[in-house]
Parts: structure tokens; sequence; C-alpha cells
């Protein structure tokens, strides 16, 4: 079996065109366009190019769209005052702070400071909470989008075995909370693997559904997966560089001999990575729902 592509990319893009007609719809009907604020604090590289494409996504489906620059030197103090100000700033339905943040800021103080009304990343423990309990305004991004490629591409999620490689709190932790909730989309049982599950290949056989987010290159081969299974590649590794100088990147399965046995599949990029950005503009039109009261 060879498996077909779940193009990210192709998603994403369809995503983007309901995004922008709500966008327009909230411009009529409620005179509000969707407010996004990226708070990026210092030059990082990797933090500069993620906050412009999420500034390029949120111009072109029509936002408020702030990007607020910081200097290194910023103190905890005066980035907490930024966010208070933003939270009480009605045109602004969603605050995004890009991590890491420099050594001297406790990054956990700062994330819990948003409002959780206007927390479009999910990371505030209110929404995390609320995941939890199956009540949430707002799914963490990665995993949303996680979500949204199963059910866009007619994965069956209702009782799926569904078997998860990382734990992490933006990725692994939050994907199990979501798919086994007794919801659309989900229903799942699933499992959840990590450096302490002792033989992690007799669990990855078993799934109907493998979603690796690991952060290690190739972490999954093709004995480790199930032959019909639907495999999501979280994973972003840069492992050198294009003739053309650009970042040469891989996933946490191996992908060429992966697709030989599983029936879907993400590829490297093009797979998840284009959903993230807009998960995060689907909760900013959430939020700017939910302040106007709109359906
Ligand atoms: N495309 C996107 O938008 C996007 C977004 C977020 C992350 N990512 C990528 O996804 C990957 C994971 O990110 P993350 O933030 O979740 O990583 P992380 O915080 O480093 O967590 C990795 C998790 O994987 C587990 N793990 C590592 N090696 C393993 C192995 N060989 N077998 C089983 N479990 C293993 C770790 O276990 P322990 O807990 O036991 O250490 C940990 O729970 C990275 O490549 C990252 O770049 C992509």
């Amino acid at each position: 079996m060879t498996a077909q592509l779940i193009s990210g990319t192709e998603i994403a893009r369809q995503i983007r065109e309901e995004l922008k007609e709500e966008t327009a719809r909230l411009r009529d009907a409620y005179a509000t366009a969707p407010g996004l604020v990226t708070i990026l604090v210092g030059e990082n590289p990797a933090s500069v190019s993620y906050v412009t494409a999420k500034q390029k996504a949120s111009k072109e489906l029509g936002f408020h769209s702030v990007q607020d620059n910081q200097p290194e030197s910023i103190t905890e103090a005066d980035l907490l005052a930024l966010i208070d100000k933003y939270n009480r700033d009605p045109k602004i339905h969603g605050i995004l702070v890009q991590l890491p943040l420099p050594k001297h800021i406790n990054e956990t103080k700062v994330l819990y400071a948003i409002d959780p009304k206007k927390d479009v990343d999910g990371f505030h423990p209110v929404n995390v909470g609320k995941m939890t309990i199956g009540e949430a305004d707002y799914l963490p991004c990665t995993p949303a989008g996680i979500q949204q490629l199963l059910i866009r591409s007619g994965v069956k999620t209702d009782g799926a075995e569904v078997v998860v490689v990382g734990r992490s709190n933006i990725v692994g932790k939050p994907i199990v909370n979501i798919l086994l909730q007794k919801q659309k989309g989900a229903n799942a049982t699933v499992t959840i693997c990590h450096t302490g599950t002792r033989d992690i290949a007799f669990h990855t056989r078993r799934a109907d559904i493998l979603i690796v987010a690991a952060g290690k290159p190739k972490a999954v081969t093709a004995e480790m997966v199930k032959e019909g299974a639907v495999v999501i590649d979280v994973g972003v590794n840069r492992i050198g560089m294009t003739p053309e100088g650009k970042a040469k990147l891989c996933g946490d399965v191996d992908f060429d001999a992966v697709k030989e046995k599983a029936s879907l599949i993400t590829p490297v990029p093009g797979g998840v990575g284009p959903m993230t950005i807009t998960m995060l503009m689907m909760n900013t039109v959430k939020a700017a729902k939910l302040a106007v009261g709109a359906r």
C-alpha cells in the first residue's frame, strides 16, 4: 500500500477562505474586525519569522492586526503592564506572546496574565481546564490543527485506537484530551507514549491513527506502524541546508518507508505545519464572535 498524502497546505487554504468570509460577515453585521496583537520581545530570528507569518495571515483575512515589538531588555513588570493594556483594549480579541521570552522574564507569569477570553493560543490554565472537561472556547493551535486534518480528510475517529508519541503540553497532552472527548471528530480510545514507555512499538503497532510529536528525526519506523494506519507527523527537525540555502526539514516519522504501509500520511513540510497558524486565526475569529455575541 502506498499512502495518500494529507495536505495541510490545501486544508489550511480551505479553512482560511472560510475565515475570510466569517471576518467579512463580522465586519458587516457587527462592525467588528477580529483583532490580534502579536507581541515580540527581542529579535530571535525564528521568533521574528513566526510572528511575521502570523501577521501576514491575519492581514490577509482582514483582521485588525497589531505587531508590538519590544526590546530584549523589557522588564517583566513592563511586559505585564503591556498585556494588561491589551486585555482592556476592546479592539483586540486575541493576544499572542511569542515564545521563548528572555531568561529574566517568567514565561508562566506572562502567559497567566493574558485574559483567558483573549488567550487564542489556548495555553492559559482556564482554557486547558475547559478543554479537559470538553467545554473548550479555544483549543491549542497545533492539536486543533491535527483534529481538523483528520475531520477534513474523512478519517473516522469514533472508536478508533489513537496512539500519540510525545506528552508535551503544547502537542501530546492536548491532542489526547481533544480526541478522547465524547464529541464529533473525537470519541477515540487514546494511548500516550513517552520516553518512560516500556515498549513503544507494542503500542504504535495497535494504532489506527498514529500521531507522532517526539522531536526526534525518524523516531517512528515502518516496523512500528500497522498496515493501513493513518499517520500524522508533527515533528519539524532541521537536518541541514538545501543547495538554495534553505533549512532542510524532516519529520519524526521515517516517511519513505512508512508511506508504503500507511493509508494516509502527512508530509513534512506541508502537513501539520500550515495548520497551526490557521488555527490561531480560527481562535481569533472565535474570540471576536464571543466578544460581540455572534453565533
Ligand atoms: N508543525 C507545528 O506547528 C509544530 C508545533 C509544535 C511542535 N512541532 C514539532 O513537534 C515536535 C514535538 O514538539 P514538542 O514541543 O511536543 O516537543 P517536546 O516538548 O520536546 O516533547 C517531546 C515529547 O516526545 C517524547 N519523546 C521524545 N523522544 C521520544 C522517543 N524516542 N520515543 C517516545 N517518546 C519520545 C518526550 O518524552 P518525555 O516527556 O519522556 O521526555 C516528550 O514528551 C518537534 O519536532 C517540534 O518542532 C511542530
